[in-house]
């Protein structure tokens, strides 16, 4: 377990340093993250190096027994490179060049821009890729631009020439007589707006960033790998759900998954808060950092909420449960000016502890004495959520239906899991389900034939699938099967979609579950050997008296179809059905706003964390094991408002 903070000291006359770091082991850091974003302290002109003052800050950290993250600073180039080399520069969409004092705002495949990220990386890692406090590196900073200029657009039309090898092709995929949308040349083809392209074109465009940054980063890998020793990890700062490119494949040349989580408002959902560690968990299937989250409030929301005491804590508690090793706040102290002076901080301008230190530094013992239960031990999760880029940026071109928000309809999915206290795992579409017994492939629209092949296998395993809502009507290329959806899945599931229907008020099901579907519905043919579970009622007279829910048994395994986006009593309803049936079996409960996690190390050790997200206290059962942040009764105990308790 690690536990820290970003620390600038560019930001401060060296003289201050060593309080900041007694401060930092007042607080039980272990880590602090440094240099992101400091390249013009680095290198103040054009190869000009100045590393004295972090060979100084990073000595004091090692005297001090705490290790360092290093960042590569180029989220944030300096003035002399963006002037003398404007063409580095990210263009828009309204074709407008940006302008220097932000950050991100580089073209991620200028070969000037690459050019000077390598060699920053380079004579970073020269100097510390062997220093023994220094544990891992992070590339750059949350990777979130894109650029519409004209040499991008040739690096796009090549790549594209490259996976279609001919126009032939692509204008056959892309269905190009269509409005005449086909090409003639390969320099013809356009970068497309975010309004009113061709589907395949925007799917492609899109993959292209996950190209972009995949080579971004890879050009800093090697410049890094070439100087540092094997055991400093490598990782970049990723952001949950943003949407811009595949993380499973950026995921790939990185040795550790990290994010970067904030909660902008002060309403808790710990549903909402819980599923992106569970997905950047997927990232590598293995136990990631929660490498930046905020100490108290942001300064970028509508409200900028100071959360209420505990309540980081409990969150930052939560992100263990659901596999993070390690949390660092943004930032240590916030700098008297700049863009970020009202962001939350553990010490503030006077440069003493802000009201919130004390929480967060009794939070950094209580790691301390989990660390050794931990170690070893990562989320159990018997149950798999599918994701799927491709799909997710599918619908999201065209939703058909305003309110079909892709992660939406994911997490509603989940939520019946994480509300009986069931650990899942979310799987990358193209990887097989191994160790799982039921998984639920939701709005699975694009269907890759791998993933098609895996989740056969899985079902001809024993496996317990379940589908949802418009999945399998489109191949990789976004174009529609010419086969009734789940195309490829048809057979499996025993059911073909007639039809599809939006809707602006919910429909009724009635039968083994009842409950309503919301703003969707579709008109199953069922295949004989199909069981129907429930069938539609009142609402839409396309689907009356048809099948809501089928279940198509296969083996030891079965598919369980769902008709309709369900409300979340009716889903809860089916998805319990069905663990049941795939023998899943939780095994807690609590009332409701408690959460109870387990991580285990697979060979029987087990970690359980118990979460009180709700605002009242509450009497609970005996747990396993033996609490290691609180003295508890052995009997029935309680568990105050936004409290946590660490079984082991
Ligand atoms: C993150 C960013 C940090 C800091 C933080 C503020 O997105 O990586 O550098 O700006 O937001 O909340």
């Amino acid at each position: 377990m690690h536990f820290g903070a970003s620390w600038y000291p560019e930001h401060w006359p060296e003289s201050r340093w060593p309080r900041d770091l007694a401060l930092m082991k007042r607080a039980h850091f272990t880590v602090v993250r440094m240099g992101e974003f400091a390249w013009s302290t680095m290198e103040p002109a054009d190869g000009r190096f100045e590393f004295g003052w972090l060979d100084r800050a990073v000595a004091l950290c090692e005297q001090a027994g705490i290790d360092v993250v290093l960042g590569t600073p180029t989220a944030a180039p300096p003035a002399w490179l963006t002037s003398a080399h404007p063409e580095t520069l990210a263009v828009g969409e309204d074709g407008r060049t940006a302008i220097h004092g932000n950050r991100c705002h580089y073209r991620p495949l200028s070969p000037v821009y690459l050019r000077y990220c390598r060699r920053i990386a380079l004579e970073m890692a020269k100097r510390y890729g062997r220093k023994k406090c220094v544990i891992g590196w992070q590339i750059d900073n949350e990777f979130n631009h894109q650029s519409h200029d004209e040499d991008t657009r040739r690096q796009f039309q090549d790549w594209l020439k490259v996976k279609y090898r001919t126009l032939a092709r692509l204008n056959d995929r892309w269905s190009g007589a269509y409005w005449s949308e086909d090409y003639q040349d390969w320099r013809q083809i356009v970068i497309p707006t975010a309004w009113g392209h061709n589907p395949g074109l925007r799917l492609e465009w899109q993959r292209f960033h996950t190209t972009t940054y995949r080579l971004f980063q890879k050009v800093q890998i090697d410049a890094i790998r070439r100087h540092a020793d094997r055991r400093q990890w490598i990782t970049t700062n990723l952001m949950g759900w943003f949407p811009l490119f595949d993380h499973y494949q950026v995921s790939r040349d990185l040795d550790l998954a990290s994010w970067d989580s904030y909660w902008p408002t002060g309403t808790p959902d710990p549903v909402e808060d819980a599923l992106p560690h569970d997905l950047t968990r997927g990232f590598k299937r293995r136990n990631f950092w929660l490498i930046e989250t905020q100490p108290s409030s942001v300064n970028w929301a509508e409200i900028n909420t100071m959360h209420e005491p505990g309540r980081i804590r409990l969150r930052n508690w939560q992100a263990v449960a659901h596999g993070a090793d390690a949390v660092l706040y943004w930032q240590w102290r916030n700098a008297l000016g700049g863009q970020e002076q009202l962001h939350g901080s553990l010490v503030g301008q006077d440069g003493e502890p802000r009201p919130c230190f004390d929480e967060l530094a009794g939070l950094g013992a209580e790691f301390r004495k989990a660390a050794p239960h931990l170690k070893g031990t990562t989320t159990a999760a018997e149950v798999a959520l599918v994701n799927c880029y491709d799909s997710r940026w599918a619908v999201g071109f065209q939703r058909h239906h305003k309110d079909y928000d892709w992660v939406r309809h994911f997490r509603e999915h989940y939520a019946p899991f994480f509300n009986r206290q069931v650990g899942v795992e979310v799987l990358s579409s193209l990887v097989a389900p191994d160790r799982h017994k039921l998984v639920v492939a939701p709005a699975l629209w694009l269907l890759h034939e791998t993933t098609a092949k895996n989740l056969a296998g899985f079902v001809e395993r024993g496996g317990h699938l379940v589908l949802t809502t418009r999945t399998g009507a489109k191949d990789a290329e976004n174009a529609l099967f010419p086969a009734l959806p789940p195309g490829p899945l048809a057979a499996l599931a025993g059911v073909a979609v007639e039809d599809v229907y939006p809707q602006t008020a919910p429909v009724e099901v009635t039968g083994r579950f009842k409950g309503r579907a919301k703003i969707w519905v579709e008109r199953l043919r069922v295949a004989k050997g199909t069981e129907v579970l429930a069938r539609f009622g009142a609402g839409c007279d396309w689907v009356k008296g048809r099948a809501a829910v089928t279940r198509r048994r296969s083996g030891r395994g079965s598919v369980t179809t769902l008709a309709g986006w369900f409300e979340p009593p009716l889903l809860d309803a089916v998805l319990a059905d069905v663990m049941k049936a795939a023998g899943v079996r939780p095994r807690f409960s609590g009332p409701p706003g408690v959460e109870f996690s387990v991580r285990t190390d697979g060979r029987g050790r087990e970690v359980v964390i118990v979460m009180n997200h709700s605002e009242k206290a509450v009497r609970l059962r005996p747990v396993p094991g033996r609490a290691l942040l609180a003295a508890r009764p052995r009997g029935p105990w309680t568990l105050a408002a936004r409290d946590v308790e660490v079984f082991a």
